[in-house]
């Protein structure tokens, strides 16, 4: 049998995090999930967590803006798994800096399932600057390091995108307005990729 790794989630309350969490413990990996003190007691989260805790997670109480939480959290395993989202993504360079303290971790794979930011060159405002840019800057980041890495990109989920038609922060379909990106002219193929990092 493959031997298994202690994997420490940071954002596996979020909307691509629970899959991997899932996952990862369903593969039969010791699973932690960083989570913070107002995610345990928010009601929005008891139905996930409950459902966590009886695949076997385990919760570790921190902060990704708390240095010594992800030092704690991240000593306890192998491979640290960030899917934080838009907001944070300028911040994991607090958790690069905590798993240099920490010194034991194996494997980072940052916050990116989407896009390669390297290599899309055709993105356009305000994903560029708030995504694309940010997610590059974080790889030179993990690279300077030294920290062993993975970059996982999964182009766009149908599943996030096509209930509201692209357009940010919308639940459903919009009926009066739709806000279209860049100059208008790119092929629908081409705005799929471009919108997200
Ligand atoms: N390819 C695509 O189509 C696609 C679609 C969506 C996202 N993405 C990418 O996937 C990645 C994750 O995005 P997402 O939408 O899944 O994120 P999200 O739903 O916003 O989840 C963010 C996670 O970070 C946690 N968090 C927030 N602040 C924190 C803090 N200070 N300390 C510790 N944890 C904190 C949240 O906890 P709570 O649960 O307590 O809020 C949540 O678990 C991003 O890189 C994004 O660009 C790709």
């Amino acid at each position: 049998m493959a031997s298994k790794s202690k994997i420490l989630s940071i954002g596996g309350t979020g909307y691509i995090g629970k899959f991997i969490v899932e996952a990862s413990v369903k593969a039969g990996h010791p699973t932690f999930v960083l989570v913070r003190e107002s995610t345990l007691s928010a009601p929005s989260k008891s139905q996930l967590l409950d459902h966590f805790k009886n695949l076997g997670v385990n919760f570790v109480v921190g902060d990704v803006l708390n240095h010594e939480s992800l030092v704690n959290a991240i000593k306890q395993v192998d491979v640290v798994i960030s899917t934080v989202g838009h907001a944070l993504l300028a911040d994991q360079v607090k958790i690069i800096a905590a798993i240099k303290e920490a010194g034991n971790v194996k494997r980072f794979f940052p916050s990116e399932f989407g896009n390669d930011v390297d290599r899309a060159h055709g993105a356009v405002e305000p994903a560029k600057s708030a995504y694309y840019d940010v997610k590059a800057r974080i790889r030179r980041a993990v690279e300077a390091e030294g920290i062993p890495y993975t970059y996982v990109e999964s182009y766009c989920f149908d599943g996030y995108f096509l209930p509201n038609l692209l357009q940010p922060g919308a639940a459903a379909p919009p009926r009066d307005k739709v806000v279209i990106l860049g100059d208008g002219n790119p092929r629908e193929e081409q705005l799929l990729k471009n919108i997200q990092g």
